[in-house]
């Protein structure tokens, strides 16, 4: 498996010098690319879902979502469970997810109900800009 997987490094640097590789807890991840002032114009999340609206406060309050960026999120039914009567731990935070954001008025949101649910986010204006103009 190790093996495997140094194989698929090895092949994801080659294709650029814009790609990096990085392993670890996304939360920890995410946070060390504000640290170094990264910044995105599309975000996929395709990960545990009871951490995405964590992923996302970290993604829009430190500027890893570019102006007019578009965060495009996997899962967004979660198998059916954001509406159903019962959930787990993930369809918990995915409904939870879904909620928050499309509360936030720093975005125009629209769930795309293909497969399981795809939920596209894009960022209206700098709001980072704009705080750090007050
Ligand atoms: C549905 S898979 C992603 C599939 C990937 N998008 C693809 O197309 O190959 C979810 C992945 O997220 C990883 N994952 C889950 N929780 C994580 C976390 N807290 N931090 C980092 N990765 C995590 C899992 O190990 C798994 O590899």
């Amino acid at each position: 498996m190790n093996q495997q997987i140094a194989c698929l490094d090895q092949r994801v640097r080659s294709y650029s010098p814009l790609i990096m590789d990085t392993k670890g807890p996304a939360l920890e991840t995410i946070n060390k690319l504000a640290d170094e002032n990264h910044s995105f114009d599309i975000i996929f999340l395709d990960a545990n879902k009871d951490q995405y609206w964590e992923y996302y406060q970290v993604i829009m309050d430190r500027g890893l979502l570019a102006p007019r960026g578009t965060i495009v999120v996997d899962n967004a039914l979660f198998f059916g469970q954001v509406y159903s009567a019962t959930r787990d731990t993930n369809g918990e935070g995915m409904k939870t997810f879904n909620e928050n954001v499309s509360r936030d008025p720093r975005v125009t949101t629209v769930l795309v109900p293909i497969r399981d649910g795809v939920r596209l986010i894009r960022r209206d204006e700098d709001m980072l800009a704009k705080r750090l103009a007050d």
